[in-house]
């Protein structure tokens, strides 16, 4: 089903997304807060010798050190910065807003990461769809978020969100493409109280959804 009208998917700069990722950015896009809880939760969630897929990914994947899989493949719009990731034993580009199809068998994967880049998606049903398919039974998909973003190439319903209306647009992704035990993970801020109170409060927002494929 869809869930977003034509407007609801439009961006301010209308170029071809390989345009604005032509160049690589070897820089982090959220802060050691936010990337320490995610890697915590990948902790919690993914088990030794998965195989998983980083979508939209970098230079850098935020999986645990210590862990090992059975593989770690990633995709992404920028060969260069493919490249530098330590963490892909292959990667492939493909820009997900002209094609969703995703180039894997049903049931490939026990682990799908999109980290700090649903929002670039101008087709998320389609999208959501494939991830259900190429995981296996039992598999998850962990989307990561938070308030940053490159704000002209966000979808609409996006940019004019807010927080709130984010955790449930990605909450409706994974239920209209028939995941099971949708959770969503928010932490407004990583710092202690006591530190926002003497203004040190700007951390990144933590928001994680979390969707499971039933088993078969
Ligand atoms: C903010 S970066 C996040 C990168 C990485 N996940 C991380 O945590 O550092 C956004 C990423 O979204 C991906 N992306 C944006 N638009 C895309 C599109 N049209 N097709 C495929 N990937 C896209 C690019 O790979 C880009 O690196």
């Amino acid at each position: 089903m869809l869930l977003l009208k034509t407007a609801q998917r439009s961006k301010l700069d209308l170029a071809d997304d390989a345009l604005f990722y032509d160049q690589p950015r070897f820089v982090t896009h959220v802060d050691e807060g936010f990337i320490d809880q995610l890697t915590q939760l990948y902790r919690e969630r993914l088990t030794p010798e998965m195989q998983v897929l980083d979508l939209m990914s970098s230079w850098v994947s935020h999986l645990p050190s210590e862990m090992s899989f059975a593989r770690v493949e990633g995709h992404g719009l920028n060969a260069d910065e493919l490249a530098k990731n330590q963490r892909l034993d292959r990667y492939f580009v493909q820009n997900l807003n002209q094609n969703q199809a995703l180039p894997y068998d049903d049931g490939s994967f026990d682990g799908v990461l999109i980290t700090v880049s649903v929002q670039y998606l101008e087709q998320p049903e389609a999208i959501f769809a494939e991830l259900h398919r190429i995981l296996k039974p039992g598999g998850v998909v962990i989307v990561s978020y938070s308030n940053r973003m490159f704000y002209q190439k966000a979808i609409e319903v996006w940019r004019d969100g807010s927080e709130k209306s984010r955790v449930a647009l990605v909450e409706r992704y994974f239920e209209n493409a028939g995941f099971d035990r949708i959770e969503t993970i928010a932490r407004v801020s990583s710092q202690p109280a006591m530190l926002q109170l003497f203004g040190f409060g700007a951390s990144d927002p933590f928001y994680a959804t979390i969707g499971y494929r039933g088993a078969a």
